[in-house]
C-alpha cells in the first residue's frame, strides 16, 4: 500500500469513528503535512482519493470537510425481538418466488445479491484462465480433482495468513462456492430433525438448507451494529439441545452487522464450553472499510470447532463458482463428503482464481472495490434521508453492499416488492429473511451498483411508495 492510501486510511478511520464528525474540518494539507510528518503532495493525494471514496469534499476557498452523507441522517435500526423458540423452516416457495421476480435485468437491481459486474476484474481474470489452461499439465486436469489444487489453496492459505489466522493446509477445502461448503458442513454435524441456532433476520438460503435437511431453527436476534445477541445464544445453549450454530460475525447478511473482536472471543469461548461447532459464514470478509480486515471468529479457534466458510462470489467472480472452508477438526469428513457429492470443483477455475491471486493484482482490485461500494453506500444513505419517511430506520455497516431498512410498521415489504416491479425496481424484502417471516415492514436495498440518475429516480418512487402505505 503507497503512503498516501495508509495516510488516507487513517483519515477515514478518524471520520469513521466520529472523532472527525460530519460537516467538520479535515486538517489543512499544511498542518496534516507537519502534524503527520508526511509530505504535503502525498497529503493531496490521500485527500483526492478520500474525495473519490465521498467521504470528503471540497469547499471553495476553505479546504476540505467531511461530508454530509446525509443532510437528516436516518437513525438505526432497532434490535430484534427477542426470540429463540424453536422452529420448523418452511420459506422456499416464498424465496424461489420473489428470486425469481427479481431476475429481470432491465430493474433497477436493488433487490440483488451482487455488485455490478463492472467492478469485477473479469478481462484479467480471463486472461489467466487462458494462460493457465493452455499451460495446464494433462494430469492436473484428470487427476487433481481432490481437497483442492494445490496452488489455489496455498493462495488461500497466504491470504488467512494477513488476518492472523493459520489454519494447517490439509484443513482447507476446495468447493462449488461457499454454499456448497455451507452445507457440507452442516450436514456433517448435524442429524435430520436437529436444532441449529441461526441469526434473525438470516441469509434466505440459510433456511432453505435447514429445510431442506429438515433440521429445526433456533433464531437467535442481531444487533444491527453489534450483531448475534449472546446472552439470547447463553441462555438458548443452556435450554436446548442445539448440535450448532450457523452465524456471519462480519458483514452480516442483510443486517450488515459486525462484531468486535471481544465479542467474537466471548462467542467461541461460549461454544467451546458447550462443544457446539460453528459454522462460521464470512463471504464479505474481503469487502471492509475500516483500516484493518475484521478478524473471523476462526482467528479464536483453539480446537477445531470453527469452520470457516469463503468465496470468491462477492469479491472476484461468482460465476467461477469457487469456494472453501476450513474445516478444523471436520475437514477429513468434509472432504469425504464433497467426493461422495460433487468430487470437485472445475480445476481450471481454481488454476485461474490461483494464477490471478498470484500475479492479477487482487490487492489492488480489492482496494478498487471497496473504495467504490463505500461511496455508494453514502449516496444510497444520502438518497434515502432525503426520500424515505423520517422514520425509517437503516443500517450503516463498515463493509459490503446492503443496506437494511426499517421502514414505518404499516409498510408491507412483499406489497412494496410488486408494487415496485411494475415500475421496474426491485428490493429484497424482509420475510424471506426469516424462519417464521418476520420483518414484514423490513427490506434489503443493495448499493452494488454505480449510482446514477436512475438510482435516484428510484429512490424517490419507492419513497413515495412507502408514503402510500402510511396515508
Ligand atoms: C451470506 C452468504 N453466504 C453464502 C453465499 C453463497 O456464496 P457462493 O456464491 O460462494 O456460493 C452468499 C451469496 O449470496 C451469501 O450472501
Amino acid at each position: 500500500m503507497k503512503r498516501y492510501e495508509k495516510f488516507a486510511d487513517e483519515i477515514a478511520e478518524l471520520i469513521r469513528s466520529g472523532v472527525l464528525k460530519v460537516g467538520e474540518k479535515v486538517p489543512s494539507v499544511r498542518h496534516a503535512s507537519r502534524t503527520y510528518g508526511v509530505s504535503p503532495s502525498t497529503v493531496f493525494q490521500a485527500y483526492y482519493l478520500l474525495e473519490d471514496r465521498g467521504l470528503i469534499q471540497a469547499r471553495a476557498r476553505s479546504g476540505y470537510f467531511v461530508r454530509e452523507h446525509a443532510k437528516r441522517p436516518l437513525p438505526e435500526p432497532e434490535i430484534s425481538p427477542r426470540l429463540s423458540e424453536t422452529t420448523d423452516v418452511d420459506v422456499s416457495e416464498l424465496v424461489f418466488s420473489v428470486l425469481a421476480s427479481l431476475r429481470d435485468p432491465t430493474t433497477v437491481p436493488f433487490g440483488s445479491a451482487f455488485p455490478s459486474p463492472e467492478l469485477f476484474p473479469l478481462q484479467r481474470l480471463a486472461r489467466s484462465m487462458a494462460q493457465t489452461v493452455r499451460e495446464m499439465p494433462a494430469r492436473e486436469v484428470v487427476a487433481e480433482m481432490t481437497s483442492g489444487h494445490p496452488d489455489l489453496r496455498r493462495q488461500i492459505a497466504l491470504r488467512y495468513s494477513v488476518s492472523g489466522v493459520l489454519p494447517p493446509m490439509d484443513e482447507l477445502v476446495i468447493t462449488t462456492g461457499a454454499m456448497e461448503a455451507l452445507n457440507l458442513c452442516l450436514q456433517v454435524v448435524t442429524e435430520p430433525g436437529d436444532l441449529v441456532a441461526i441469526e434473525a433476520p438470516a441469509f434466505y438460503a440459510t433456511l432453505q438448507v435447514l429445510e431442506r435437511l429438515k433440521l429445526r431453527a433456533v433464531e437467535i436476534p442481531v444487533h444491527p451494529r453489534d450483531g448475534i445477541d449472546l446472552d439470547v445464544l447463553t441462555s438458548s445453549l443452556a435450554s436446548l439441545p442445539i448440535k450448532a450454530c450457523w452465524f456471519m460475525s462480519s458483514l452480516q447478511n442483510p443486517l450488515g452487522a459486525s462484531m468486535d473482536d471481544n465479542r467474537k472471543r466471548s462467542l467461541y469461548d461460549l461454544l467451546q464450553r458447550h462443544q457446539v461447532p460453528l459454522i462460521e459464514d464470512d463471504v464479505y470478509a474481503e469487502l471492509y472499510f475500516t483500516r484493518e480486515p475484521p478478524k473471523p471468529v476462526k482467528s479464536h479457534d483453539r480446537d477445531g470447532l470453527v469452520m470457516h466458510c469463503g468465496s470468491f462470489s462477492k469479491s472476484l467472480a461468482p460465476g467461477y463458482r469457487i469456494g472453501w472452508v476450513a474445516g478444523g477438526r471436520y475437514a477429513e469428513q468434509i472432504s469425504r463428503l464433497k467426493l461422495m457429492t460433487t468430487i470437485s470443483p472445475s480445476v481450471p477455475a481454481q488454476a485461474a482464481i490461483a494464477d490471478y491471486l498470484q500475479h492479477g493484482g487482487y490487492d489492488r482490485h480489492l482496494r478498487r472495490l471497496r473504495h467504490a461500494l463505500e461511496r455508494q453506500q453514502g449516496e444510497m444513505l444520502a438518497s434515502a434521508a432525503r426520500h424515505f419517511p423520517a422514520s425509517t430506520r437503516v443500517s450503516r455497516p463498515s463493509g459490503g453492499y446492503f443496506l437494511w431498512f426499517e421502514f414505518p410498521q404499516a409498510v408491507d415489504s412483499l406489497q412494496l416488492l410488486q408494487m415496485a416491479l411494475a415500475q421496474g425496481i426491485s428490493l429484497a424484502p424482509g420475510p424471506i429473511f426469516s424462519a417464521t417471516r418476520r420483518f414484514g415492514h423490513c427490506a434489503r436495498l443493495n448499493h452494488g451498483h454505480p449510482w446514477d440518475a436512475r438510482s435516484e429516480q428510484a429512490m424517490a418512487t419507492l419513497g413515495r411508495m412507502i408514503q402510500s402505505f402510511c396515508a
